[in-house]
């Protein structure tokens, strides 16, 4: 037991260290494994309690920010977080826009979905717990808009604006700085209230569209170039809209693009939760 304790607290203190750029930031990614979690059938539930560490106590929220911590650890992973798109295009094409660097094929956060999905549906020859890990934290990642988004300004990355008194950097404003406002103005900085929220929008105001945001076409297990054509359109048309270099983002900005956050924080909660029921069913 005390062992079990200090190698976990270990892990928590290492991982817990702030690091550069990276998906939706810690609350991101832990109110898409919320959701998730929360929609899971009993035969899901269950595969995916058996996957867990010991020390996660059946609670995947409390992992879904691991593929950003191990990217040190695994180096090759980093490169399946985001997809670079060409400057010059708002439209997302796997064979075109899906490979590293280097040019190798599927090696994005779309082929990686795939990849895990279909490791976790095959019972491949590879450890299942890091797979589960990997797609829950992907399926955050494609849809956090600024991560299908343009080459040369590594998805905002290298895009200096100001969030309210703050320097910081667009993709950041999108990680995690629009989810941080909101939460301080809305939920009395409680991200379990941000949570209830969009709980309340998925079984009410969005409930209808619940079966398109799920739907795969042709049966497929899962369909993440659906969602990464969405998030290279939602950086065009708001992410990257009106803001140059410099630029100082605030209430406006806050105010119209919130609402992006929400509708996409929600649908890759609804999106895991569908593809994991889909796995293990
Ligand atoms: C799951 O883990 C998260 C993050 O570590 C924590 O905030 C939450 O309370 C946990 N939930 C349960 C039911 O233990
Ligand atoms: C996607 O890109 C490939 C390779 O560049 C091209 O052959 C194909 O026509 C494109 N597909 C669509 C739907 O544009
Ligand atoms: C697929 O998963 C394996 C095991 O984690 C990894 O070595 C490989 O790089 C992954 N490839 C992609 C495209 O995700
Ligand atoms: C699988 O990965 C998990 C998480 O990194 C690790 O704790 C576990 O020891 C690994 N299992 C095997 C059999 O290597
Ligand atoms: C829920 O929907 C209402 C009505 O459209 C909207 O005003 C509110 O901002 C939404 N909240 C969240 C968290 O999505």
């Amino acid at each position: 037991m005390a062992s079990t304790f200090h190698i976990a607290s270990v892990f928590t203190l290492i991982f817990s260290l702030p690091v550069l750029s990276h998906g939706w930031g810690t609350d991101g990614h832990y109110i898409v494994c919320q959701i998730a979690q929360q929609r899971l059938s009993d035969a899901a539930a269950r595969a995916v309690n058996e996957l867990l560490p010991d020390y996660a106590k059946g609670n995947l929220s409390s992992l879904c920010s691991w593929a950003d911590h191990v990217k040190f650890m695994y180096p090759w992973s980093s490169e399946l977080h985001y997809i670079d798109i060409a400057d010059d295009s708002c439209t997302y094409n796997y064979s075109r826009d899906c490979k590293d660097k280097s040019g190798v094929q599927g090696r994005c956060v779309s082929g990686a979905i795939f990849n895990y999905t279909s490791q976790l549906r095959t019972h491949g020859n590879y450890n299942l717990t890091q797979a589960l890990l990997f797609l829950s934290h992907f399926m955050g990642d494609i849809h956090q808009p600024l991560h299908v988004a343009h080459t040369s300004d590594k998805g905002g990355n290298t895009i200096d604006v100001q969030w309210y008194h703050k320097k910081t950097v667009l993709h950041h404003v999108w990680d995690d700085s629009i989810i941080d406002t909101a939460e301080d103005h809305f939920y009395g900085n409680e991200v379990d209230k941000y949570i209830d929220a969009l709980q309340r929008n998925i079984t009410g105001e969005w409930s209808s569209q619940i079966p398109k945001w799920q739907s795969c076409s042709g049966d497929k297990t899962t369909c993440p170039d659906i969602y990464a054509s969405e998030s290279i359109s939602a950086a065009c048309d708001w992410a990257y809209k009106g803001v140059t270099d410099g630029a100082v983002l605030e209430d406006e900005y806050f105010n119209t693009r919130l609402p992006i956050v929400d509708l996409r924080l929600a649908q890759a909660g609804v999106r895991l939760a569908a593809t994991l029921n889909r796995i293990f069913s």
